[in-house]
């Protein structure tokens, strides 16, 4: 149902504001596929070593085979056709083929528990809901900026925290982004401690509760409620869409509206949603995070994991298994069953689709 760019990381950006201030482990995942594929349609038994299954990772570090999703943006034309925009590398990533970055943030006092659990193998969770097409949090609650979207102005990585700095917003921007988009996702850092997963892969985890940080984000500083008191690393990802070739007002709809859709048919960007399945070899998630080597310095000298170049890391490869273009040249529709669905009301799924909308086998990357 969604098409997403499946990255087997396997598997960090600016948040040089935070990560001056918090433990940090960063690293890029280049793009593996975009395709027409639900991560959490996948028959999933706990049992089952994500990390042994996998024979690649597209993420900086061999230990990573985690699964990190997001859906794809799209360009909408005058004309009323689409086309992919492109994923571009992250500052201070190295030269990944796109795909995102991804933080792994140790969280700091005053929270009352500092003890971090690095995931249960079979764990995966979801944040965003891809049926949303308006704001639905109160500003007061953490979920309010859990999916944001920043428009750079051209003069670099814009200022502020991600989620609450000045060019960050919940929505599509109105106007054009100078500098491209970056999209900014927080998973929530708080676990039942008992639930690898929920039936809306959400309710096991939670955002933790309390007063903003300084910087007026309740993702630091901030402590789990008595519902969910496990402590698990603050999952962060960044993804960087060169939105840069398409400022040109000749191709904007002539009605001024808003031309950037997610690919599941979001025109407002409220639908913005990304998957994590957690993968890490053993326990070498546990061991970087307890490395200094790996959590101090920016971008990280992490020499206790297995570093893979950008080229080993772009040859970890996985066809499409729906034959179609979705990308390099415009589209009359987006893939799937995916029309426009504007809200404000929550979309709806498409009945009766023909169209193959979600794959049920687990993705195998190959190295090429
Ligand atoms: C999973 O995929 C199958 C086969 O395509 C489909 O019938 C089913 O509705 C999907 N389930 C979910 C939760 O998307
Ligand atoms: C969300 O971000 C806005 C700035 O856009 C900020 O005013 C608000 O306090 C933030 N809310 C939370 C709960 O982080
Ligand atoms: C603190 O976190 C640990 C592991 O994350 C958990 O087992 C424990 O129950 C938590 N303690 C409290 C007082 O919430
Ligand atoms: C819209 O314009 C693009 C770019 O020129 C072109 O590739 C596409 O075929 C056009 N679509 C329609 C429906 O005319």
């Amino acid at each position: 149902m969604k098409l997403k760019p499946l990255v087997f990381v396997a598997g960090l950006s600016s948040i040089r504001l935070v990560s001056a201030q918090f433990r940090t482990l960063r690293f890029p995942c280049s793009q593996l596929v975009a395709e027409r594929l639900d991560p959490f349609n996948i028959t999933m038994d706990p049992a089952n070593d994500i990390s042994s299954i996998a024979s690649c990772t597209t993420c900086r570090f061999k230990e990573d085979n985690s699964n990190y999703w997001t859906m794809v943006m799209y360009f909408r034309h005058r004309n009323g056709s689409f086309i992919r925009v492109p994923q571009i590398a992250n500052e201070n990533t190295g030269a990944p083929d796109g795909g995102m970055t991804i933080y792994y943030i140790e969280p700091r006092a005053p929270s009352k528990n500092l003890t971090v659990t690095t995931f249960p193998k079979g764990f995966r969770m979801r944040v965003g809901n891809p049926m949303n097409r308006r704001n639905v949090y109160a500003m007061s609650d953490a979920a309010v900026n859990q999916t944001t979207i920043r428009c750079w102005d051209g003069t670099g990585i814009g200022p502020g925290t991600p989620g609450v700095g000045a060019l960050d917003s919940r929505g599509f921007p109105e106007g054009m982004c100078k500098g491209g988009i970056r999209s900014q996702v927080y998973f929530p850092q708080c676990w039942d401690g008992v639930n690898l997963d929920s039936e809306d892969h959400e309710t096991h985890v939670s955002h933790p509760v309390g007063t903003p940080s300084f910087d007026g984000s309740m993702m630091f500083g901030t402590d789990c409620p008595a519902s969910h008191p496990v402590r698990l690393p603050l999952l962060f990802m960044e993804t960087v869409w060169d939105t840069k070739p398409f400022n040109n007002e000749e191709i904007w709809p002539e009605d001024g509206s808003q031309p950037l859709v997610w690919s599941m048919g979001d025109p407002t960007g409220y639908g913005h949603h990304a998957d994590y399945v957690f993968g890490w070899e053993g326990d070498a998630l546990h061991r970087a995070m307890s490395d200094e080597g790996c959590m101090t310095s920016y971008p990280g000298i992490c020499e206790i994991l297995t570093r893979r170049s950008d080229e080993e890391m772009a040859r970890c490869r996985l066809a499409p298994r729906v034959e179609e273009v979705t990308e390099g040249q415009y589209i009359e529709q987006l893939p799937g069953c995916n029309p426009l669905q504007g809200g404000p009301e929550p979309a709806t799924v498409v009945p009766d689709c023909g169209a193959v909308s979600t794959t049920i086998e687990r993705p195998a990357p190959t190295q090429v």
